[in-house]
């Protein structure tokens, strides 16, 4: 069966940072080899309890940026495990000027919005990526071909879509290497409808309540005036009966 490899610290590595791959074997094996881009780049002598080896690549170079895979040699009977899956050994130079970044939108959506962000690498060509606060991997990458201008499209948000985004690039010249994380965009999305809706709902009942106090207003007026206009009739004929009476 073929190991596993992984990298320690697994992002964010730096020009002179040190970084540790371990090989993790399903079994003993009597040696495992590191490869980098196909050619043997060390390997370690195993005794019979151990199921990882480490290889620590101190002060990492940009020669360092490749894939990187494991494989291990047993004795009994003697042979080659399969190969890892390969993992990319990304390093960040910092002379490479981070990407701006902008956002169509207002900081605060409804649901369901289409949300526009680009970034622009300035002309170093290769993958823009888009990353989000917390996640360990880039959440879109794109290749602008030559228009240094990614642009990524969040459709549809829903409130799992806050958050705060940034973008790196790999210059084309050597896609293992990134440039630093640049600003960030945040977003807010809101479950709720959004203000202005609101703001029509209530101005809606304020009508509808004048209105109401008006015709109250009014049913009462004409009611009064009705009352007072049967009093003096009664008045007029309890005068007129009476004049008779006489
Ligand atoms: C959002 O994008 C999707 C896919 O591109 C499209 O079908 C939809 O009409 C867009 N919605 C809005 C509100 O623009």
């Amino acid at each position: 069966p073929r190991p596993s490899l992984s990298l320690h610290p697994s992002q964010g590595l730096s020009l002179g940072d040190t970084v540790t791959l371990r090989c993790h074997l399903p079994q003993p094996a009597a040696w495992v080899e590191l490869c980098q881009d196909g050619l043997l780049r060390s390997y370690k002598d195993m005794d019979k309890h151990q199921v990882m080896a480490e290889f620590s690549l101190v002060c990492v170079k940009l020669e360092d940026a490749m894939k990187y895979w494991c494989q291990y040699w047993v004795l009994e009977p003697p042979g080659v495990s399969e190969k890892s899956v390969p993992i990319e050994l990304v390093v960040t130079d910092h002379r490479y000027s981070p990407p701006n970044i902008s956002m169509n939108q207002e900081k605060i959506v409804e649901v369901g919005t289409n949300v526009t962000i680009q970034c622009c690498n300035q002309g170093y060509g290769g993958i823009i990526f888009l990353h989000k606060d917390g996640h360990s991997a880039p959440v879109q990458h794109q290749d602008p071909r030559g228009g240094g201008t990614a642009t990524f499209i969040l459709v549809a948000v829903t409130p799992a879509d806050s958050g705060t985004y940034r973008c790196s690039y790999r210059p084309k010249a050597s896609l293992f290497v990134s440039s630093p994380l640049g600003d960030s965009v945040t977003l807010e999305v809101t479950s709720t409808p959004a203000r202005p809706g609101a703001e029509l709902v209530s101005r809606g009942n304020l009508v509808v309540a004048v209105v109401r106090g008006c015709a109250a207003v009014l049913i009462f007026g004409l009611g009064v005036f009705f009352v007072i206009d049967a009093r003096s009739l009664w008045i007029r004929r309890d005068e007129s009966l009476g004049g008779e009476g006489i």
